[in-house]
Parts: structure tokens; C-alpha cells; sequence
């Protein structure tokens, strides 16, 4: 039956001047059906039994082998489909009864949204015209700790990253004496993303131009918990206009995340009597994440 279905198969592709479609190459090969003018001793070949369960094998074969290729072919698109576009967008609504289902929202990854966040760019204020370079933030969008500082300085503008300078080195160096990696457990950035010219202090319309862009990163973060560096990072973030001295030492909120605030790296380089009270503060610090939890979580 199965041979005779096949023969006329073959039979009128072969007049209808066209290709086989259907039948692999394999297969037809395997079936001696070549498609010429063979079909007697085809017909003859397939009527022993030996060849009709090589038929039926080969037939198993040829289909396992069409639907494993569709599912790579379908996979492959759908991975490629996933990484242009968000999956809600690919997933229409359906209706449901009278009600339409939205597809669900996937959040996107942080490293994402933070890409996304950087693409997009600042021009907001004027600072963006004297600037080298913007400086985004550094560290790891799954950060446990977000570390906040004031704004860029020469060498921050030169290199586009934060604290890349002395400062910088004192900030890793304090950070590694309790236990934080500065490129595993924190994202560091600034309140202002461009230097003031000549590294003067950021002006208040700068602040308030810049930092709807530090909540919107600490938003994707969403750190366990924020280090202040010095007076303006905690004004900026905590909305509180007390001096430094009142307001370390203390474990603050900022829409729920505990933040404290410490002397900045760069006055302890000015004043080595901020050095003690700074060190003290950082024990705290630690001590607040112990409390919390977040050490030794899977970096
Ligand atoms: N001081 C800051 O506040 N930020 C930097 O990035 C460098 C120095």
C-alpha cells in the first residue's frame, strides 16, 4: 500500500515537473525510489518484507529527524525574537470570557535597565557642555550596597568612572576592610554625573536637575542598603539639610532601605582627625549589614 502511494506519488511529481517535497532525499534513496523512471523495480524492491520494515524504520527516522529540525528552527527564532523584544510585547492579550488577560509584565534585568539608563544620556543641565566625560556609576547592577559620593573630579571626568582617583583608593581600601568588594558588592556613583568646573561644590539647580537620575538608579538597584559620602550625598538623598557631624552615626531611611551617611574619603585625605570617627562609623556600618543579613549571599 504504502509503496504503491509513494510510486504515484513520485509519479506525478515527476510530471508535474517539480520537486519532491515530502519525501527526503534519504529516505528515497533508502526506498530505491530515485525519482527516474525506476518505478517497476522499485515497486518490485519494496514488496520484500526486509524493505518494507526498512520503510517503515526509515519513515520513523525522517519524521523524527523534520520535527527535531522545526523545533531547533522554532527555539533559535524564539531566542533571537526574546533578545530583541521585551516578552509581554511578544505575547498578545488574549480574551478570556468577556474579560481581555494582559500578558504579564516581566521585569527587566537590572543590568539592563541600568544599560538603558546610561544609552540614554544626560544633558539636563549646563554642566554637560564643560564635562569630558559623563560618569554613569560603576559596580554591579545586583549590587548589595549602593555607595553615593559627591560628583566627579579631573581624573572621574578623564575616565568617565567614579572615584578613580586618591579618593577612590582610600574609598576601596575602607570598603575592603569590611568585607566589601568594591567591583562584586557595590554600584558607586555620584549625586552629580559631571564635574563642577574646577571641582567647585555642585550648585543646588545642578543637584536638582541630577538627582530624579540617582533615584531612578537606585530604584533598579534596589541596594539592601546606601552608603552616604559627606554632606551632599546625604542632603541630596536624604532631603535633610543637617551637618555632617548630626547626621552620621545613624542608620537613616531612604524609601525603605537603610542608609547611613560617613565622612567622605576625600576630607579624611584633608583631615586625618576625621580618620577615627570615620572608621567607627564603617564598623557600624557593617554591623547594620550583619543585621540585616547580606553578608556571604552568592555574589
Ligand atoms: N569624589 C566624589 O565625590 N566622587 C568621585 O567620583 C570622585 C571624588
Amino acid at each position: 500500500m504504502i509503496t504503491r502511494l509513494f510510486t504515484a506519488y513520485l509519479r506525478q511529481q515527476k510530471q508535474l515537473g517539480v520537486d519532491d517535497y515530502i519525501l527526503n532525499k534519504d529516505l528515497i534513496n533508502l526506498l530505491s525510489l530515485k525519482r527516474v523512471n525506476t518505478t517497476e523495480q522499485t515497486t518490485a524492491s519494496l514488496d520484500s518484507k526486509t524493505n518494507q520494515q526498512a520503510a517503515a524504520t526509515a519513515i520513523k527516522e525522517a519524521v523524527k529527524n523534520v520535527v527535531s529540525q522545526k523545533k531547533a528552527e522554532s527555539s533559535s527564532v524564539h531566542t533571537r525574537l526574546a533578545s530583541l523584544r521585551p516578552l509581554n510585547t511578544i505575547i498578545p492579550s488574549a480574551q478570556v470570557g468577556s474579560k481581555t488577560v494582559e500578558p504579564p509584565v516581566l521585569e527587566q534585568s537590572k543590568r539592563e535597565a541600568l544599560k538603558q539608563l546610561y544609552i540614554n544620556g544626560c544633558n539636563a543641565c549646563h554642566l554637560a557642555s564643560s564635562r569630558n566625560r559623563w560618569v554613569f556609576g560603576a559596580g554591579n547592577a545586583e549590587a548589595i550596597v549602593m555607595v553615593i559620593g559627591e560628583a566627579p573630579g579631573a581624573e572621574e571626568d578623564e575616565q568617565g568612572l567614579p572615584f578613580v582617583g586618591a579618593a577612590g583608593q582610600l574609598l576601596t581600601n575602607m570598603l575592603a576592610a569590611i568585607n566589601l568588594n568594591r567591583n562584586k558588592d557595590i554600584f558607586i556613583t555620584n549625586v552629580l554625573k559631571c564635574r563642577p568646573p574646577a571641582n567647585r561644590s555642585p550648585e543646588s539647580a545642578e543637584i536638582q536637575l541630577c538627582t530624579p537620575l540617582l533615584c531612578r538608579q537606585i530604584e533598579i538597584i534596589k541596594p539592601r542598603a546606601i552608603l552616604l559620602l559627606g554632606r551632599i550625598a546625604a542632603h541630596a538623598v536624604l532631603g535633610i539639610s543637617e551637618s555632617i557631624a548630626k547626621l552620621r552615626s545613624k542608620v537613616h531611611d531612604y524609601n525603605g532601605i537603610p542608609a547611613m551617611v560617613i565622612y567622605h574619603p576625600a576630607a579624611l585625605l584633608r583631615n586625618a582627625q576625621y580618620k577615627r570617627p570615620a572608621w567607627e562609623d564603617l564598623q557600624k556600618f557593617q554591623a547594620l549589614l550583619e543585621n540585616l543579613g547580606v553578608y556571604g549571599l552568592p555574589k
